[in-house]
């Protein structure tokens, strides 16, 4: 299996490597709003930000796998762009999520306050090659009346999936300096990955992140058995996904969303038990979820 990541610029890579054939494309570039980054200018002018996206996806338009996919994050001010972007390089615009990330909205004086950051899904060709209608079964609503005995099909709506940030809630999951600051200020939560991948790749696809960042879509591509190529321009983070890569954090771990999707007609096909060979707290994990896949198997 597949799981490389490479210290380069995006498109410098995608410009020499053009025998790919990618099934899925995270695409979570720097916003372009004036963040500090050590290898990026993040105060471009808007146009030059935009042409840029606008060859990336072209690129990884050409590099795709019919029917592939591609997630395309960004601020919700900035949808148009993104869509007509994805438009201009050739893809089928199929949905925008609203990612309402479960932390506190953003206060504004003269609009409303912002709540959500927007995905926007699209493919090569007018139908996805893959699409794994996935089940979930969030908390009924006080105005639901009814229980729904096999959950919910997953809509454009994400809710459920909380946003990493510096407080408590946080976790373990953002990789630390040292004082206890973040590493990176943009690491996406493993759970988006894990609904981003299954949702639209079965195993052993090709996942893409041009913008890499702390290697979120190599980690859970890798534990869910899907090859993976990750592109990051700064060295620094580079050396940071090689890290974790290969030093196992159990806050990583995605077999503990497996029970999220337990109503999902074909949960095994698409999520596989985790084999971690070499490293016991891992198997001791990997026992528990077989236990968990067993459960499955009864009546609900
Ligand atoms: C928004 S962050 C991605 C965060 C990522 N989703 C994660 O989970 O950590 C964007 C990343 O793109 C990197 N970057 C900026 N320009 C790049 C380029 N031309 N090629 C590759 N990586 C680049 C930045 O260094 C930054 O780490």
């Amino acid at each position: 299996m597949i799981c490389d990541i490479i210290n380069d610029d995006c498109v410098k890579y995608l410009t020499s490597n053009r025998k790919n054939h990618f099934d899925l494309t995270f695409l979570d570039p720097p916003f372009n709003q004036g963040k500090e980054y050590n290898s990026h200018d993040d105060n471009m002018h808007p146009k030059e930000y935009w042409d840029w996206m606008r060859n990336v996806c072209g690129l990884i338009f050409n590099a795709s796998s019919d029917g592939g996919a591609i997630y395309f994050m960004q601020r919700e001010k900035n949808v148009k762009e993104v869509i007509s972007v994805l438009e201009d390089s050739g893809w089928t615009f199929q949905n925008l999520i609203i990612w309402k990330k479960k932390t506190s909205a953003v206060p504004a004086n003269e609009r409303f306050g912002k709540h959500y950051q927007v995905i926007v899904f699209a493919t090569k060709g007018g139908k996805p090659g893959v699409f794994n209608k996935l089940r979930i079964n969030p908390p009924l609503l006080v105005t639901e009346k009814y229980s729904r005995p096999t959950g919910m099909y997953v809509t454009d709506v994400w809710d459920d999936i909380r946003e990493l940030t510096s407080g408590y809630f946080a976790g373990d999951e953002p990789i630390r300096h040292k004082n206890g600051e973040r590493f990176h200020k943009q690491q996406s939560p493993v759970q988006l990955l894990t609904r981003i991948i299954l949702s639209s790749t079965k195993i052993e696809d090709l996942v893409f992140d041009p913008f890499a960042g702390t290697g979120t879509t190599n980690i859970v591509a890798r534990q869910l058995k899907r090859n993976s190529i990750g592109i990051e321009k700064d060295e620094e983070n580079y050396n940071t996904i090689k890290k974790r890569l290969s030093d196992y954090r159990k806050s990583d771990d995605v077999t503990k969303f497996r029970e999220d999707y337990i109503f999902t007609e074909n949960l095994d096909e698409i999520f596989p038990a985790y084999e971690f060979e070499e490293r016991q707290p891992h198997q001791k994990q990997l026992v528990l979820f077989e236990k968990k896949a067993g459960y499955r198997k009864r009546n609900y």
